[in-house]
């Protein structure tokens, strides 16, 4: 299975007085997408950016706004984030009631959704409604903050997941690691099965988001050489 991987930079290590210079910069530099960090105080104990920050960032950017909702009940705020021009909408298994339907609302609202698990939790509870996704997001970090370190047993889940995408034919399915990725661990996160690699401090504490963005894809293209 010819695999492609993308680089994801999370913007929540933005420099937040220039946001919309730093979405320009990641993409001058080769990002494929932007990485868009939602939290509520509830789900997660900090709060970071919203709906709002979102339509202006839509406004200066070509690349896929990939949201990832870290908040409770986010069906209420599907068709606002959709509206305000998500191209991927990620909701967490342990914030949602009905994960389904939540997910079916993500669809109807022209997105393309994902389920995405945190590091305690049973992959099987995003796997269980595979059939309904576009992408499975694993958690390598508490969600929360950025700048921690990537947890070794994701890389596990990583193969878990993509093993079982792969029996069951949901090649289209991709599979997206965030937290704690830095040049370092591209590879093994792409090994393990990754595909959409998250990076936030990574990325935005490099002198040259150009360099650091080659230097991952160097190290990507030799996963990229060996699955294909
Ligand atoms: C963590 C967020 C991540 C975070 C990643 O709660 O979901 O997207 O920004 O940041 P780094 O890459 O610094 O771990
Ligand atoms: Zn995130």
């Amino acid at each position: 299975m010819k695999r492609h991987c993308k680089i994801a930079p999370s913007i929540l290590s933005a420099d937040f007085t220039r946001l919309g210079e730093e979405v320009k910069a990641v993409e001058a530099a080769g990002a494929d997408m932007i990485h868009f960090d939602v939290m509520d105080g509830h789900f997660v104990p900090n709060i970071s950016i919203g709906i709002p920050v979102l339509e202006s960032l839509r406004k200066v950017t070509r690349l896929p706004l990939d949201v990832h909702l870290m908040i409770e009940h986010p069906e209420r705020f599907i068709e606002a984030f959709a509206k305000a021009g998500a191209d991927l909408i990620s909701v967490h298994v342990e914030a949602c009631s009905d994960i389904e339907a939540t997910l079916r609302l993500i669809r109807r609202c022209g997105v393309r959704a994902s389920a995405a698990v945190n590091p305690e939790t049973d992959a099987r509870r995003a796997l269980q409604v595979a059939d309904q996704l576009d992408m499975i997001l694993v958690m390598s970090v508490h969600p929360g903050f950025g700048g921690q370190a990537f947890i070794p047993e994701s890389l596990d889940k990583l193969r878990l997941v993509r093993n079982e995408l792969d029996q069951r034919g949901l090649h289209h399915v991709d599979l997206e690691v965030d937290g704690g990725i830095k040049v370092d661990n591209v590879a093994a996160a792409a090994a393990a099965g990754a595909n959409i690699l998250v990076s936030g401090s990574g990325i935005f504490a490099a002198q040259s988001y150009a360099e650091v963005i080659a230097q991952m894809r160097q190290r990507l293209a030799a996963v990229e050489l060996l699955t294909n």
